[in-house]
């Protein structure tokens, strides 16, 4: 359910989500020629958020578009969006586009970007997920060749992830030429031997914010890891194999493609890993008096 009431960002402007309207043209629209980031806030406090514009700046160099704001702008537009939002834990989600001109492939000259931002609340994983994992399905993977910018030219991911709906899976997980890339809307990790092993951040997947807190986490708790391509036999092959993304965290992926993977319940690393993960969090500030 919409609420229109909720108060969004747009163009310089705090409005109600109902008020908040774009023009047709909107490059957005017409061509999906824009990028965005989501941005996950617990306890009001948004997490990683240097890493988070970093990959922002990242992105809109990728399609040649200038950042509208510096990162301090950002950082105080986005902190007083989530202040105007009755809940704690917030998934902030912004988008910028090329902005609105008649329609033409070619970039528009002397035209505004469409800065756009709403934040709703965080839809994290079920207790029942992450204690029981969680179902994928699998597809070769049929992205274009630049899956490290976040671009909201979403369909190739959007018709990945139906696959999953329609198998009643939480996620597609792809594999390129015979190698893991990721998933429709999170990085994918293994594990094998106690060693936990990711795909490289090249061109095919996103830089996972998630990803990389995820090695993080893992390598101070004494986890070994390698970073290295992986192929689809070893994939199947792992012992375990996880999801990250900004609103999973980290979860066990336990059913690939309708059969049981690995023991068939999140395994003892990925156990640990999450605990790690949790205590990593920002949390609520205890009140003193
Ligand atoms: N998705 N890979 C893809 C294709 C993604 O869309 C995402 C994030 C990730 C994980 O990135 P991060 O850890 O920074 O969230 C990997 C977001 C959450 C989304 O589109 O809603």
């Amino acid at each position: 359910m919409l609420n229109s009431d909720q108060i969004v960002y747009l163009n310089g402007e705090f409005v109600a989500l109902a008020d908040a309207r774009i023009s047709v043209l909107d490059r957005g629209f017409i061509y999906g020629d824009g990028v965005y980031e989501v941005i996950p806030i617990y306890a009001r406090t948004p997490f990683r958020m240097p890493q988070h514009l970093k990959r922002l700046r990242y992105s809109l160099d990728g399609i040649r578009l200038a950042n509208p704001y510096t990162e301090e702008e950002w950082d105080a537009l986005i902190c007083e969006l989530a202040a105007k939002q009755p809940f704690d834990d917030q998934a902030l989600y912004l988008q910028i586009t090329r902005g609105v001109a008649k329609r033409d492939h070619a970039f528009p000259q002397g035209v505004a970007p469409t800065v756009f931002m709403m934040s709703n609340p965080l839809p994290l994983p079920s207790r029942e997920q992450v204690d029981k994992g969680v179902a994928v399905v699998t597809a070769d993977d049929n992205r274009w060749q630049r899956c490290d910018l976040k671009t909201t030219s979403l369909l190739g991911n959007v018709l990945m992830r139906q696959l999953a709906v329609d198998g009643g899976a939480v996620e597609t997980v792809m594999f390129r030429d015979g190698f893991l890339t990721e998933a429709s809307s999170s990085n994918v990790l293994i594990v094998k031997g106690g060693k936990v092993i990711a795909p490289p951040k090249d061109n095919l997947i996103l830089p996972g914010i998630t990803y990389d807190a995820t090695l993080e986490v893992a390598r101070d708790a004494g986890v070994p890891l390698d970073v290295r391509k992986v192929t689809r036999a070893e994939a199947f092959a792992a012992d375990e194999m996880w999801l990250s993304s900004s609103t999973k965290e980290v979860l066990a992926i336990t059913r690939i493609d309708g059969a049981p993977f690995g023991a068939g319940t999140p395994g003892p690393v990925f156990r640990r890993v999450w605990q790690a993960f949790q205590a990593s969090k920002p949390k609520v500030v205890a009140e003193t008096f």
